[in-house]
């Protein structure tokens, strides 16, 4: 039987998230086809078909039985990822997961070892570093329009966000922001590869994590989970093999900051949010004379200016649809499988952005400093923004 094409698509987990797949596909029309979708929710699952086609599938064995389907989708909750993944690549299926790759590392070079053992690939979200914004910045990197950036500031701060209204949060086609499994996996698990992963692309892989994280507010009016919350802060320092050092931060607890800076010799590039792809990135100088000291110190301000794009966003901002692209990722991993080369976002990348999300989030799990073990081959910047 011949190879099904790299385009054909499945996706199994049609929870809140598989909506911003949904409408992320309408960027990829000529690239991506969905062939169906499965969850163990038959209402979940028919209201996703309804709203983005494709077929419901009976049962994931269902799914992973259709020849037609190239790549599957892991959009299940985070706990559920291990075994989802393992019966993907069991059936030859290349596999495109949502973060994280696995709960821990050790889970994760497992799917890794899977993967290779059953020839089928590995890739995993999230997929910001391939947004303009991401790669806006990694130019502004490399040509080093601040000069060589010594150190970064990465903050992903998202407020209390135990005291929102979360039961109001609905999907599109009606899924619940399913705020009680985020608590549960934590903050730092669900988030830090939106900051790890664009700063390992740029600056190369993680040697070190000296990291510290904690249950800060175990209140969180409902009831918790058997095995208790995860930490809801986390705050680490990364030291990269090139020789940068990042702050990095995750918490549902200190105010709404998602500031990315990264400080270099001359000055310094910033953008406001990592995840959005139409975020602009700014760069101001350094304070280096009295004037310039002064409006910093006493104003807490500079001038800055927007950095120009690589390109435009190809897609508008619509009220309740996703400011990132999450289909990006699958497209990449479809068109490596069609052009013979790697994936930018490969079992390599995806099992070191695991490791060192897991040292960040379980920092008693390893000495201090941590050593990451997990490596990866450099990674391209996107064509049209080399
Ligand atoms: N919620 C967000 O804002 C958000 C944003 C980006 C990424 N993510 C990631 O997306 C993934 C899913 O998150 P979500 O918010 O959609 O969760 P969710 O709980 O809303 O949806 C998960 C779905 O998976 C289904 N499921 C669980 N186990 C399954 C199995 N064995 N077979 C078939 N279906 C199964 C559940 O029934 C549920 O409908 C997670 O990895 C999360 O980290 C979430």
């Amino acid at each position: 039987m011949p190879s099904p094409a790299a385009t054909e698509i499945a996706i199994v987990g049609t929870g809140y998230v598989a909506d911003y797949y949904g409408h992320s596909l309408d960027h990829h029309r000529d690239g991506l086809t969905l062939r169906g979708a499965f969850d163990l929710d038959p209402a979940r699952l028919a209201s996703f078909v309804t709203a983005f086609g494709g077929r419901a599938y009976a049962s994931l064995d269902a799914l992973l039985d259709d020849p037609a389907v190239a790549i599957v989708l892991n959009l299940t909750d985070p706990h559920a990822h291990l075994e989802v993944s393992r019966r993907i690549i069991a059936a030859g299926k290349h596999l495109y997961t949502e973060k994280p790759l696995a709960m821990t590392a050790a889970q994760a070079v497992e799917l890794r070892a899977l993967a290779e053992a059953a020839g089928v690939r590995i890739a995993a979200a999230p997929c910001n570093v391939l947004g303009e914004s991401a790669q806006t910045l990694w130019r502004a990197v490399r040509q080093k329009l601040v000069g060589e950036i010594r150190l970064i500031y990465a903050e992903l701060d998202d407020g209390m966000i135990h005291k929102l209204p979360t039961r109001d949060w609905l999907s599109t086609s009606g899924k619940p922001w399913p705020a009680s499994g985020e608590f549960e996996v934590g903050c730092t698990f669900e988030h830090a590869g939106y900051t790890v992963a664009p700063l390992a692309a740029m600056f190369g892989p993680v040697v070190r994590v000296t990291a510290f994280a904690t249950l800060a507010c175990p209140d969180k009016a409902m009831s918790p989970p058997p095995g208790g919350w995860a930490p809801d802060v986390s705050i680490g320092c990364l030291e990269f093999e090139s020789g940068v050092v990042a702050r990095v931060t995750n918490s549902i607890v200190a105010p709404y900051d998602h500031r990315l800076r990264l400080i270099g010799e001359q000055g310094v590039l910033a953008m406001a949010e990592p995840w959005h792809y139409d975020c602009p990135v700014r760069v101001r100088r350094s304070a280096n004379d009295r004037v310039s000291r002064y409006l910093e110190r006493r104003l807490g301000w500079l001038p800055t200016r927007s950095v120009p794009p690589v390109r435009p966003v190809p897609f508008q901002r619509k009220r309740g649809r996703p400011t990132m692209d999450f289909m990006r990722g699958v497209r990449e991993l479809a068109d490596a499988l069609r052009e013979s080369r790697p994936s930018r976002l490969d079992a390599d990348f995806a099992v070191h952005v695991t490791e060192v999300t897991e040292m960040l989030q379980y920092p008693e799990r390893f000495p201090s400093p941590a050593q990451v073990q997990s490596r990866f081959a450099p990674i391209d910047p996107m064509p049209w923004a080399r």
